[in-house]
């Protein structure tokens, strides 16, 4: 029996492994959302699973170094995100986050609260979806669900990235216009949505000088990780209305009070049927490479 070590996976339907919460000396670890940089890695350790997309809270260089494989679990999660991704989406096309914070502070009798509900709502003018574009900065399993979804609402899209795989250029809805680059799709459309992993290559990716060359009164979208996007220039780009609204998955002290930006905290893969898929594809693959080395 291989001794996996399976932190908050407790749904694993695998009975051939022993599950246990701690052991000091696993064969494999499977983890969420733990970070292992700082683990003293155990000479017992033969393969990590990560049950999610993402391995950047993985020291994936050092596991290499030690012939240790990363197993993540790509597009397991993709549905939740494009959920999530969507209504991110109408939130900012509709001003459902200040619109919400308005009714919030109305107060009196119900007369008195829809008076003021109608005075008050010409503020919350959005826009509709159906013949703007939408840019989507990556092309996986998540980039091209939403890139779908926003085809089925009547948006036009143009995609960027430039190693996107057969599977997924096979998957990707005929209309989607694919761009050269990141300039171009930020140049293009009334909203972007960003969907590449972190990495040295992408940290950063979304700056001031990008931003200074993208459509004027874009909404902005990431729900990848915070540090694909510069969050100094973002709130320059939205107190200049370059940026219409920045809506993202994780919080940020830059945002503090600011009403034109939305930020969840990191809740894109957090659904039940999403933790159960990503758990049980990383766990699948960690198994097949205990059993055969592949
Ligand atoms: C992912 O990397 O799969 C998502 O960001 C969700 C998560 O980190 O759990």
């Amino acid at each position: 029996m291989n001794n996996i070590s399976a932190r908050g996976l407790d749904r694993f339907p695998r009975e051939q492994f022993e599950i246990a919460s701690e052991m000091s000396n696993p064969d494999a670890v499977l983890l969420r959302s733990a970070k292992l940089h700082d683990w003293d890695i155990p000479d017992t350790l033969k393969a990590v699973g990560r049950a999610g997309a993402g391995v950047n809270n993985i020291p994936v260089d050092a596991m290499s170094k030690r012939g240790i494989p990363v197993f993540n679990a790509p597009g397991a999660n993709a549905n939740a995100v494009k959920e999530l991704v969507l209504g991110g989406l109408f939130m900012a096309a509709r001003c459902m986050g200040p619109a919400w914070e308005f009714s919030r502070g109305l107060t009196g009798t119900n007369a008195e609260m829809n008076q003021a509900a109608e005075a008050g709502k010409k503020q919350f003018t959005g826009f509709e979806l159906p013949g703007r574009t939408l840019g989507v900065i990556g092309l996986g399993a998540i980039g091209v669900n939403v890139a779908n979804a926003a085809m089925a609402l009547g948006m036009r899209v143009i995609g960027y990235d430039p190693q996107i795989t057969v599977r997924s250029a096979w998957n990707l809805e005929a209309g989607v216009r694919r761009a050269h680059s990141v300039d171009e799709v930020l140049a293009a459309a009334d909203v972007v949505t960003l969907h590449v992993p972190e990495t040295d290559d992408t940290r950063g990716l979304i700056n001031g000088a990008r931003l200074a060359g993208s459509r004027e009164g874009q909404v902005l979208l990431n729900f990848a990780r915070a540090g694909i996007v510069d969050e100094t220039a973002v709130v320059k780009a939205l107190d200049q209305g370059r940026l219409r609204t920045y809506v993202c998955d994780f919080p940020a002290a830059a945002f503090e009070g600011r009403t034109d930006v939305i930020a969840l905290p990191h809740i894109g893969a957090s659904t039940n049927e999403a933790q159960e898929n990503c758990a049980v594809m990383a766990a699948d693959e960690v198994r097949d490479y205990l059993e055969t080395g592949n």
